[in-house]
């Protein structure tokens, strides 16, 4: 038989009761100094962190990562060392709905790891997407506003989508690849992942490449029909979440393969299009696939608050042999995500447990709300010292994690390049990835979001917005549009929605 412990108090004081609060007399007023009631009504209110101000809803479960490749040649990570096995966390998630939001509204998946490496913590936050909707970082908070509630009605609003959608055409490839098939994964195990952005690795000798990432499914995509995303929405909203949760419990472990494009450091400069434009891909003709290795989810987090929703992914924790690349987005997003921490988490979120390195912390930070680890009291305070501290090492300067860059300070966007356009490889999506079944979904998809906007300007800017991506395309939406009202009751086609 298990043993029963006593119930005590935060600070560890055996408690009489659970069910009745102290009062005067059986049925008289209850205490203030009633201590253990206070304390369990206290607790209770601060339970909620905020929640992310987007992927609010997501699930994970912790793995290894096994390379099995060898691409020592172009990076020195510790981790992708041929033959070494790194412990992991990965979290998925959907993006623009709230905490409590169904897993199968259409949108872009989350696809956050964090491999605890021998030489410091490495998170890689990307989406099941290789591209995204923008390509400079001052443009987010406005693009997520789009896709959230409107103000005064707290509903989604299409209006309020295609409005920037349309006058944002750099967001073209990206909502081609959340429009077609790929927008509704059957389970985050049937879909791919990507690092999305360009990064820079380094080799042992300090040369730099350019690469990107990519995880296929070792379980084979599968997606959603809108239908069946639909009636899940309402028939079990935490879908993916207990798909993931049961397949782990059940021993059947999700895996991915993962391969990187490698361009060698100076073809970025003649390239035919910018390979740091985050609404871009590079095709694989010019950059072959190579392999690096497995990633396999092997074991459920046994809280999901603690684990999960305290987990802190950004993508300014680089370890030595990677590192960023002029790519505005990602040079935005080093700033977001530890501030969203330090404000979501606290000051000191990296001290917890699942965001703690396995690796050594030789660290001047010291003190913050809820600090935790501390150094010895003869580890000084101060840097430089002679008294012994922790010293960085000019070594690691030499290893030329960076680019050339010169320039007068400017707002603008330099398109050098002959092929910097905003449509072209939205079109080859449509054109040349779609198959005919996949190209007539895309279009009753497109045709129910579009049909949703009530605003008539806003519409034909959105069909121009098709007519530039492919003007078959944008021509058969008119026709499909012809005469049709716009959808004044019910439920909007949302992003987040799909639309049978
Ligand atoms: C979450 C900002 C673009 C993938 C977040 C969070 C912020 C943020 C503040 C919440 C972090 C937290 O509270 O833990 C931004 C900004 C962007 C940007 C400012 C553009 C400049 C992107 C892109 C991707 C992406 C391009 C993918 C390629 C994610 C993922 C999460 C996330 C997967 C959830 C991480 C988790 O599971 O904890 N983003 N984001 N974001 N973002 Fe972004």
């Amino acid at each position: 038989m298990t043993q029963v412990h006593p119930t005590t108090t935060n600070s560890g004081a055996p408690v009489a009761s659970d069910a009745h609060s102290q009062s005067v007399g059986a049925d008289g007023p209850i205490v203030l100094h009633d201590h253990y009631l206070v304390e369990k009504l206290a607790q209770f209110n601060r339970e909620r962190v905020p929640e992310r101000v987007v992927h609010a809803k997501g699930g994970g479960a912790f793995g290894t990562f096994t390379t099995t490749g060898d691409v020592s040649r172009y990076t020195r990570a510790a981790l992708f060392q041929p033959g070494v096995e790194t412990e992991m966390l990965a979290r998925f998630s959907s993006v623009a709905g709230e905490h409590g939001s169904p897993d199968t509204w259409r949108d872009p998946r989350g696809f956050a790891l964090k491999f605890y490496t021998s030489e410091g913590n490495y998170d890689l936050v990307g989406n099941n997407t290789p591209v995204f909707f923008l390509r400079d970082g001052i443009k987010f908070p406005d693009f997520i506003r789009s896709q959230k509630r409107l103000p005064g009605s707290n509903l989604r609003d299409n209006d309020m989508q295609w409005d920037f959608w349309s006058l944002s055409p750099e967001s073209a490839h990206q909502v081609t690849w959340l429009m077609g098939d790929r927008g509704l994964p059957r389970s985050w195990r049937t879909m791919d992942g990507f690092g999305s952005h360009t990064y820079q690795w380094i080799n042992a000798a300090g040369e730099r490449f350019w690469v990107k990432y990519h995880f296929t499914t070792q379980q084979g995509i599968d997606n959603l029909t809108a239908d069946e995303a639909a009636q899940l929405a309402g028939s079990d909203a935490d879908h993916h979440i207990r798909d993931l949760f049961e397949h782990i419990a059940d021993g059947d472990f999700p895996r991915w393969t993962l391969s990187v494009q490698v361009m060698p450091y100076e073809d970025a400069k003649t390239y035919r299009f910018n390979p740091f434009d985050l609404t871009k891909v590079w095709p694989h003709a010019d950059y072959p696939l190579i392999e690096v290795g497995v990633m396999e989810l092997n074991r459920n987090p046994e809280n999901y608050f603690a684990q999960i929703e305290q987990a802190t992914f950004a993508p300014s924790n680089f370890v030595p042999g990677i590192a960023t690349s002029p790519d505005k987005m990602l040079l935005a997003r080093i700033f977001s995500y530890a501030d969203a921490h330090r404000y979501r988490v606290g000051t000191n979120h990296a001290q917890l447990p699942v965001n703690a390195p396995q690796s050594a912390v030789h660290s001047y930070s010291k003190d913050g709300a809820a600090r935790y680890h501390f150094n010895a009291p003869e580890v000084p305070v101060y840097a430089p010292n002679s008294v012994g501290g922790p010293a960085a090492d000019p070594a690691r300067a030499a290893e030329s994690a960076g680019w050339e860059a010169d320039g007068e300070l400017v707002r603008s966007a330099a398109t050098l390049h002959p092929e910097d356009d905003d449509w072209g490889q939205a079109g080859t999506l449509y054109r040349e990835v779609f198959d005919d079944a996949a190209r007539a979904r895309f279009l009753e998809t497109i045709t129910g979001h579009v049909g949703a906007v009530k605003s008539d300007v806003i519409r034909a800017r959105a069909i121009q917005y098709w007519t530039n991506v492919d003007a078959g395309l944008g021509a058969a939406l008119a026709a499909a549009l012809q005469g049709e009202a716009p959808v004044e009751n019910g439920e909007p086609a949302t992003a987040s929605t799909p639309v049978a």
